[in-house]
């Protein structure tokens, strides 16, 4: 419990106001939703700020809802919450959220997208193609393998799956081109694991996974004791400021605001590849990016706090 921190004047601002948290949705990562919201509304209500559910899946309720509310923070993870759909229709109500603007919400969520992204801003991206239903076989088949496949626009590491040599998986990836029309494909970077997180304009120190599966799918994601995470990571410092480096160019290139976590592979001679920026990133007590900052002395409460004050002073900005 941190009743004192609504005292500290850095969160004057947030007295009396009500919050709503937006969590659940449409998506497949609605039970993470789910969890990230139960936890940021208990925080919120640990420090005596008054914080009310709202889900986007009840859409009689949800457009009153959202305007009972001065401050949204949005908890959602995946299509129609982490795209910028949700966050477009907000700023066109002028109403107040937390986290990213529309734009930068679309540019970091399709990875395809945030890939050419990356090339722009220089920032080091694995190899990669893109399969549709029609030139699937022939680009898969050529694409040096082991490689990853996974949607343009998922999340948890839902539909991820590894290719070890194009026959064994081409049943795999033909059923997977033609139910979600394309999909990107990856080369394998064989390494460490890790991740980056932003809060504001701060670097949180990186973390590292360390999943006991060959690698961090949905398993290993969301069951206790399957991965084990280093906080900070065991890498040199000058290697671990780099990656910080790469993040923040990542976060500032894309116009991403209040907080976002960038997940890295690092290869065996310590050059870091971004695989995806996440602009609403895990906010269970237990997710990579909470750790992070628990690791600088910011508790769950206070990150919460900190995320809705940027939201605060982003007014008139979005
Ligand atoms: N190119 C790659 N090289 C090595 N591992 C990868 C690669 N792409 C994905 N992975 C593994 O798959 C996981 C999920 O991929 P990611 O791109 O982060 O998608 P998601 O949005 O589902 O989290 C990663 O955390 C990592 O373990
Ligand atoms: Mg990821």
């Amino acid at each position: 419990m941190q009743p004192e921190l609504l005292s500290n004047p850095k969160f004057e601002s947030l007295r009396r106001i009500k919050i709503g948290v937006v969590r659940g949705g449409f998506s497949a990562e609605r039970p993470i939703s789910l969890r990230s919201g139960r936890a940021v509304t208990r925080a919120l209500k640990r420090v005596g700020v008054s914080a009310f559910p709202i889900d986007p899946v009840d859409r009689k309720t949800f457009s009153q809802k959202i305007r009972k509310a001065d401050i949204l923070f949005i908890a959602l993870h995946g299509k129609g919450g982490e795209d910028g759909v949700l966050q477009k229709a907000l700023e066109q109500k002028r109403l107040l959220f937390t986290g990213s603007p529309s734009s930068a919400c679309a540019k970091s969520f399709d990875k395809e997208v945030s890939k050419r992204h990356f090339g722009k801003l220089g920032v080091p991206t694995p190899e990669y193609a893109i399969l549709d239903k029609k030139n699937w076989r022939k680009v898969a088949e050529a694409f040096p393998a082991p490689y990853f496949a996974k949607p343009l626009d998922g999340g948890s590491s839902q539909g991820v799956f590894l290719v070890e040599d194009f026959q064994g998986s081409a049943e795999k990836l033909r059923r997977s081109v033609l139910r979600l029309g394309r999909l990107l494909i990856e080369k394998k970077i064989v390494g460490r694991e890790l991740t980056a997180g932003l809060l504001g304009n701060l670097r949180l120190p990186v973390v590292e996974v360390k999943p006991s599966r060959s690698f961090y799918d949905y398993k290993a994601k969301y069951t206790k004791g399957m991965t084990i995470y280093e906080v900070p990571a065991r890498i040199p410092a000058k290697v671990a400021k780099k990656i910080q480096a790469i993040a923040y160019r990542v976060y500032r290139g894309l116009g991403l605001k209040g907080f976002s976590r960038v997940d890295v592979m690092l290869d065996r001679k310590n050059r870091p590849y971004v695989l995806e920026v996440n602009s609403i990133p895990g906010l269970t007590e237990f997710s990579l990016l909470p750790k992070a900052a628990r690791a600088v002395g910011i508790s769950f409460e206070e990150l919460c706090l900190r995320v809705l004050r940027d939201a605060f002073e982003q007014t008139g900005k979005k």
